[in-house]
């Protein structure tokens, strides 16, 4: 079954009117207005004029292809509503990590600590197992206390705590850096037929200059 074909089954259990499936072009608009919701939020008095909001357009073309290269990108949709979204890219380009990914989420402010993520990880963590990748990483801020949690739900351990790494508010952050396995990990070889594309292949150079 392709990746677009197995996340499409995918529906929300707890909550059955949200559908996790991947993304469309036509939904980058309501995934920007997510991201740009946290971003700002995020952003002080200083960093804010510095700030620039990524372009639609560049969006929608890494979108498309990060999913015609098997990176999973998905959304969670409520009454055709787009209230979340999640996608892995390369956790870096050399070749001997083609089969780690690293990760984002990012649920609607309205829809927040209803389940949302609770549906999302779980499905991005099953597609990426999917795609043959074996293990997923996120950087957490160490206060983001909701993500924490989510990923630990969600089968994440902690394998490293990085100080004092970003700036906001006046003041020095922290991040946690939480790991999971997928699929048979590290305990089996990877399978050729089934290995992800080395990521020079998959994505190009220099893509990853920002995320959203
Ligand atoms: C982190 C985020 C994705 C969680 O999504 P969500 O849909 O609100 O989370 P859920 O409702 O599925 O809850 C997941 C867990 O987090 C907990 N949680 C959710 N919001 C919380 C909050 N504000 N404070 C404390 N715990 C919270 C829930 O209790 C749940 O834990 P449990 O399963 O042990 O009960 C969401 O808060 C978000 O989009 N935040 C902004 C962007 C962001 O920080 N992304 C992650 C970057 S690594």
């Amino acid at each position: 079954m392709s990746l677009e074909a197995e996340a499409n089954a995918i529906e929300a259990k707890e909550w059955p009117a949200i559908i996790v499936r991947p993304s469309r072009d036509e939904d980058v608009d309501a995934m920007l207005g997510i991201y740009l919701h946290h971003v700002r939020k995020g952003l002080d008095v200083l960093q804010a004029p510095l700030y620039q909001a990524p372009q639609k357009e560049d969006l929608k073309r890494r979108r498309k292809n990060m999913s015609s290269h098997r990176l999973p990108h998905l959304v969670a949709e409520l009454d055709g509503s787009i209230i979340g979204y999640a996608y892995a890219v390369p956790f870096r380009k050399r070749p001997a990590y083609r089969y780690v990914v690293k990760h984002s989420i990012y649920v609607d402010p309205n829809h927040l600590h209803r389940g949302v993520g609770r549906l999302l990880l779980p499905a991005l963590i099953d597609a990426c197992a999917a795609a043959g990748y074996r293990q997923l990483i996120g950087y957490i801020d160490a206060a983001n206390e909701a993500s924490l949690k989510l990923h630990k739900a969600c089968g994440f351990i902690q394998a490293g705590y990085l100080s004092s790494v970003g700036f906001k508010y006046g003041r020095w952050t922290d991040s946690v850096i939480m790991q999971r396995s997928l699929g048979p990990g590290a305990t089996t070889m990877p399978d050729a037929r089934s290995s992800p594309e080395p990521f020079h292949q998959a994505i190009g150079f220099g893509w990853n200059k920002g995320s959203f």
